[in-house]
Order: C-alpha cells, then structure tokens, then sequence
C-alpha cells in the first residue's frame, strides 16, 4: 500500500505547509519561520513553529510535530491513508489506484456504523416486549420517563449469548463484523458470542447523530458495573463526551457530570445542556471538544474523595483553555441523578446558580483543613489561601478574593495582598529560572520515549540525533559519513532504524524529507525526528560536525559492546579506557 514516491512528491509540492495550517492556525512571521497558537493544547503564547524550510511544523509547549501530513493526521483525527486523501482532495489529485487495504477500512467503517443503528434498534424495540420488561421496569424505577427513555433511545440486550448475533444475521451482517463494532467477541472454542447480556442499553451517539458506541449497565449490583464500548473505527472515548448531540446547541455553557445515568436525569429535569465525561480524566481531546462547544463549563462530579480529586484535575485541564470553570458540589445525595430525585430540579437549579468559581472551590477545599477558629488555623490557611490567589494572573479577582478572605479571617486586605504578592514574586523568579531547564529536559524525555534506549544512552542518542538530523538536511553528508558508520554501529534501536532507512534511502537516490517518513512513522515518532531537524537547522552543521557526531557514535557503540570489562581482552580495555578519559574532557 505503500505511495510512490513520485506522488508525494506532488502532494507536498501543492499542499505547502504554510497554507495548509494557516487554515487551521492563524500564523504570523518570526524570521524565517511562523508563529501560532498552538491547534493541540490551550496556550496564550504562540509556541507553535511553522518552518517552511523543512516543509515541518513542531510545538514547544506540546512536542508535537511532524510534516504536512502529520500534521491533518492529527488535526482531523484521520489515519495516515485517510490523512494523504485529504490533501489529495484538497489539492486536486487523484489517490494512486492501489490503496485498497484503506478502502476496505472505510467500508468497515460504515458497516459498523449501520450495525450500531441496527442493534441500537433493536436493543430499544425489546424494552417493549416480553423479555424487555424488567429492564423497562428498571427504567421506571429509576423515574426515567418513556420520553426520555425513547429521546435517548435507552434499551436493553436480554439474557442471552446470541440475541443480537442471531438478530443481525438475519440482517445481513457477520459476527465477524459485530466484532469490529464491540458487539460480539470470540470464545475459546472459536464461536461468537454477544459482549452485552442482560445489561440495561445506553447508546452513545456523536455529534452527526451516528451511534458510535455503547455503554451497558447490569440491572443489579453485579461487577462490573459497566460495559462501554472500546475502541473500534468509529469510537474512542477519549473523543466523545456522551449527549453532546443534544447540548451541543443550547448555548456557550456546559453541565459536565460523570455518569451516564446523570446526564439523562439531568436532560429529563430540564438542564438539556449537559454532557457526561465517560470516566473523568479529561484528556486533550475531550478537552479540546468542550472548548469547541462551550465558553464555560460547570463541573458536577461525585462528591466523594475520589470525586474531589478528579475535580481538582479536570480543572487545571480545562483551565488551560482558558473556559470559565466553575464547580457545582452537592451537599447530601451522592450525584445529581440522585439529588435530582430527592429534591427535585429546582433545588438543582439553585445549586448550579450558587455554583462556586474554580478558585472558591479550591479555598473551600483547604478550608476544611483548618480550624480558622483557632489562631494557627487561621494562619495556616492564610499562607495556603495566599498561595491559590497568588496563581491568579488578574489583578482584579486576586483583589476581590483578598477582601473575601480579609472578611473571612478577620486579617486586613493590605496584609492579605502582600502576602500574595510575595508569593508570586518568589514564584516568578524561581519559575521563569526552571522553566527553561525542566522544559528541555521535558522534551527530551518526552520525545525519547518512542526511543526507549536513549535514556541508558544520552550521550549517544544525542550525537545520534543531531548526525540523524543533519543527514535528513543534507543527505550529500551521507558520502563522508556512510564509510565510517554503519547501522550496526549506532547504539539506539529507534535510531539504528532509521539511519538504516535514510542510508537505504540515500544509496537509492530517493529524498530523504520528512513527508517521505511519515508514511513510516506514528505521530510521536515523527514528532522525535522533526525535532532532531530542528534542532540541527538551527546549529547550521557543517560534514566536519557530522563526522564528529559518528565518531561519538562509534565511541560509545565500542563502550557499549565492551559494558562488562570482565570479558575484555587488554587491548579492548585500553581503548575502552581511552574512551572514557576522552569523553570526560567533553
Ligand atoms: N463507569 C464505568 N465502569 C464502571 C463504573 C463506572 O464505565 N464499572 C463510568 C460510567 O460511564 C458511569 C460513570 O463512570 O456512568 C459513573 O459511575 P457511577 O457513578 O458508578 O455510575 P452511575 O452512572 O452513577 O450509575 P448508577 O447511578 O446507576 O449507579
Ligand atoms: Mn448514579
């Protein structure tokens, strides 16, 4: 399935880099290069580096990067094929005949995608007979409505190892498919058997309205609790947020809660703006998506520990984006779906307007640490208040919140105020002094995890890089290098591969661009060899300093092969001990 070369060519030569992510990113000229903010994390400085040199872009706040392709791949969320597809598209080129193998991805999607409506279908068709009706008791029980239980299309998959096996057949579709879709799986003895039985049905759907996955609960206190659809072509949860086909149109403000059950109590009381977060983590993803359809977002979760701390999470991730965060706890009652039934929607009504911001939340929570009845508590928490007023960047809100806490405490707002101030002073120095270095050191680590030797070996991974780097510059560098080093010779595995593929690459007289990697190569590995052209554009790097890289490389390929001195001959330790006494002058 591999493209010719030929027709990548083409397809970088019309879809510069530069035009195809300023469709996406406004950009503005720094130099050689442009500036943006960054489409893959919140950010309110540009970090995000276009070089239309290398035909590459690359994050310094989020370490993606990559070339054109990595690019769409990553924005629209397509794979490799789909990614080349769409710059074809857009630039008015045919695909080459033989990309067979993604047409059949494309189809499967689509067939799990009808499979999906269907068992949806069916699942909601069963609530209404014989079989179904301890699950549509359970519904009611739970004070679901028909309406609601038909607006969210609520079923049930009755007792039974081949209910939806069987149903489906008769449909036209294979269990072999219904495997794809996470609705059937392979036994032992080779047979197909349905994942969901005897579980209460809630189909999630996208926000196009296709139904994407599903989550099963059992109708009693079984374990586990939940079935949720895993991944498959069509669905990953970390980017969906379940109801979001109904929120996404009522306004700039989001409910999020953490359940199912939740969010369809809380759609049925009226509150239609809200979502479920399918577990609380809050990955980018889910974070960008919410960001998309919301301005602020009131965070409703368990109010329990674990909730607690999932909160304190979720709010530094969506704080990122800069949504106006706000947190909702409810006093008795363990979630909303419950507090709802209890009180009713109007009593929910008033919490959610008496919601507290971010930052109440975070001095009500250190609040219950302290006694601020008693003197020490009074001062402990004045320097643990102070220390959450100083993180505030506006002035304004750290003046609002020191009267508060000036009123609170009894302790005047001068005093309060200083105490911020002197907290953020120390902060800023001590931040902007590690920030440089933690964020090197960050990269790297990052990056070099899809190079899982480099951390036993950095200085080799370094000289590799930069050799790596320079040889993808100028591969005419490849004439003094190819003599002194072989692949062999490079110490890093992700790094011997590729030296071994650009030499290939080279000896064939092919481009060794990064466009011409990345059908090779997932996201964070293009994002690590991006870096490495980065890095070595920037030092400007004469074939002397190449050879100097390989000659590094080959020291510690030596070093390595010798690491256990007990089997080296004595003239290997002596070079071995050479090596070490010049690599200590360095
Ligand atoms: N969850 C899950 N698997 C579990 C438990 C929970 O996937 N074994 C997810 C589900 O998305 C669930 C959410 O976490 O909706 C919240 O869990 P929980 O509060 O335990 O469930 P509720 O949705 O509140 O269900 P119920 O009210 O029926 O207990
Ligand atoms: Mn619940």
């Amino acid at each position: 399935m591999a493209l010719p070369d030929s027709f990548i060519q083409e397809l970088i030569a019309r879809n510069d880099v530069e035009s195809v992510i300023s469709a996406y990113v406004p950009l503005r000229r720094r130099g050689r290069n442009l500036v943006g903010l960054c489409p893959f994390h919140g950010e309110k400085t540009a970090s995000f580096t276009v070089y239309p040199e290398t035909a590459s872009f690359y994050c310094f706040g989020c370490h993606v990067g990559g070339d054109v392709i990595t690019f769409i791949k990553q924005i629209e969320s397509l794979e490799y094929m789909d990614a080349v597809r769409f710059l074809a598209d857009r630039s008015g080129m045919k695909m080459p005949e033989n990309s067979r193998e993604n047409e059949q991805t494309s189809r499967m999607r689509v067939r799990i995608l009808e499979i999906n409506r269907e068992a949806a279908r069916l699942f909601h068709q069963v609530l209404y007979q014989p079989e179904g009706k301890i699950a549509l008791d359970y519904y009611h029980s739970r004070g679901y409505t028909d309406s609601t239980i038909r607006r969210f299309g609520l079923g049930y998959a009755p007792d039974s190892w081949d209910f939806l096996i069987k149903a489906l057949r008769q449909k036209g579709y294979y269990p072999e498919e219904l495997k794809e879709a996470f609705l059937a799986a392979k036994g032992r003895n080779g047979g197909y058997y349905d994942v969901y039985r005897n579980r209460v049905i809630i189909p999630i759907i996208d926000v196009r309205g296709a139904v994407v996955g599903f989550g099963g609960r059992v109708l009693d206190d079984a374990k586990p609790k939940y079935i949720n659809t895993e991944n498959t072509l069509v669905y990953n949860k970390r980017r969906n947020l379940f109801a979001l086909n109904f929120a996404k149109n009522t306004g700039k403000e989001l409910n999020i809660c953490e359940g199912y059950m939740d969010a369809i109590a809380m759609h049925q009381a009226g509150f239609t703006n809200t979502v479920a977060a399918l577990g609380t983590a809050f990955p980018e993803e889910q974070v960008q998506l919410i960001a998309r359809y919301a301005d602020r977002v009131n965070l409703i979760f368990d109010a329990d520990l674990a909730g607690r701390e999932a909160t304190q999470r979720a709010i530094a991730n969506l704080r990122k984006t800069g949504l106006d965060v706000r947190v909702v706890s409810i006093p008795d009652g363990k979630d909303p779906d419950e507090y709802i039934k209890r009180n009713g929607p109007e009593a929910f009504r008033r919490l959610l307007e008496g919601s507290a911001n971010a930052v109440e939340y975070r001095l009500l929570e250190i609040g219950k640490n302290y006694d601020i009845r008693s003197s020490n508590g009074k001062i402990l928490y004045f320097k643990e208040a102070a220390k959450v007023l100083a993180e505030l960047d506006s002035p304004v809100e750290r003046d609002v919140y020191a009267g508060r806490l000036s009123e609170l405490l009894g302790i005047s707002k001068e005093a309060i105020l200083q105490e911020v101030e002197g907290n953020r002073r120390g902060k800023q120095r001590a931040a902007a002094k590690q920030q440089l270095q933690t964020l090197v050191r960050q990269e790297s680590k990052e990056l070099r995890q899809v190079n899982a030797d480099a951390a036993a070996h950095p200085r080799a991974a370094n000289a590799e890089e930069s050799l790596l780097g320079t040889l993808i510059l100028h591969p005419d560098y490849f004439k003094q290098i190819k003599p002194i080093l072989s692949p062999e010779q490079m110490v890093t595995a992700f790094n011997r591969e590729l030296y071994t593929r650009l030499l290939e690459r080279y000896q064939q007289g092919l481009m060794l661009e990064l466009s011409f990697l990345s059908v090779d190569y997932d996201e964070a590995q293009m994002a690590y060899i991006t870096r490495m052209v980065r890095d070595a554009k920037e030092r400007v790097l004469t074939p002397e300093d190449a050879v100097t890289f390989a000659t590094i490389i080959r020291d510690e390929h030596a070093l390595k092969g010798l690491a256990d001195p007990a089997n080296a001959t004595d003239e290997e330790l002596l070079k071995m001990m050479e090596t070490l006494r010049a690599r200590k002058k360095k």
